[in-house]
């Protein structure tokens, strides 16, 4: 059994966490929210690069065997720097589906719905001239983090926001929609509601996940003992509302698994 770190901005990477729990209930988690800056998406690459270091340090401090670093945002900022610090144990990111949306699309045309500094990052935009015959039709989601946040994943205002976010991309025609930001596969019903059900939704979490797997199996620390491990929640905001958001927001049964939740004030 192995304890793994998951942390994001926010709420986003339960999306990660709910897929770490199907493929992988055995382990012990810590999910760390940093809600009280979220969103990351509209801040400096320094700032978020720092701020994701100083994470992934304490979650290695408390013993973690492996990190999930569950926001598309930290990754394109800061992953080189966190393995090299972190470089005893597996750090796993997340990003942008893009190729496997490429695979996928039928007319070529792809839309790209992610921060405004993960579409920026140099890493993003070294992915993207990997896959030169794919047309992106790239579109920050401005506004919609703190919704997410804010419980109002499916409420009116979101619906609006995202309306006006889809436009460029169903202007373009794109068959197939990456989700490359943690918090919107908790707009799958809002994104079906505007485009409808023929529009390919990509993410990542599942590929993520198995990532994971491989590296725990390489570490010997696969075990399925068919228990199920426990959840601690940790918030820079609100670690009650982290718990419930994540009662709300993910499938899995919560209840199988022994919960903690606490809020922490510093991560120094
Ligand atoms: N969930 C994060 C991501 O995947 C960050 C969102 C934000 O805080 O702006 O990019």
């Amino acid at each position: 059994m192995a304890l793994i770190g998951v942390f994001d901005s926010g709420v986003g990477g339960l999306s990660i966490l709910d897929e770490a729990l199907r493929q992988l209930p055995e382990h012990d988690y810590i999910y760390l929210a940093d809600s009280i800056n979220a969103p990351y998406g509209e801040k400096s690459s320094e700032w978020i690069a720092s701020r994701s270091m100083e994470l992934c340090q304490y979650l290695a401090a408390q013993g973690c065997d492996a990190i999930m670093v569950a926001c598309n945002t930290a990754t394109a900022e800061a992953i080189a720097q966190i393995r090299n610090q972190l470089s005893n144990i597996p750090i796993i990111g997340v990003e942008p589906g893009i190729k496997p949306a490429a695979m996928q699309s039928m007319n070529g045309i792809v839309g790209v719905l992610a921060t405004e500094a993960t579409l920026k990052s140099d890493k993003f935009t070294a992915l993207l001239a990997t896959l030169p015959n794919c047309q992106f039709i790239k579109q920050a989601g401005a506004g919609l983090v703190p919704l997410i946040e804010a419980g109002q994943a499916n409420g009116e205002e979101t619906l609006e926001l995202l309306a006006e976010h889809l436009e460029p991309i169903q202007d373009a025609g794109a068959d197939t929609l990456v989700l490359g930001c943690t918090h919107y596969p908790f707009l799958r019903k809002a994104i079906r509601k505007l485009l409808g059900d023929s529009i390919n939704l990509i993410d990542t979490s599942d590929a993520v996940v198995r990532q994971l797997k491989r590296k725990l199996e390489a570490q010997g620390k696969d075990l399925d003992e068919g228990t199920c491990g426990s959840i601690k929640f940790i918030s820079s905001k609100d670690a009650g509302t982290l718990h419930q958001m994540a009662q709300e927001l993910m499938q899995s049964d919560l209840d199988e698994h022994s919960i903690e939740s606490q809020l922490v004030g510093t991560f120094k």
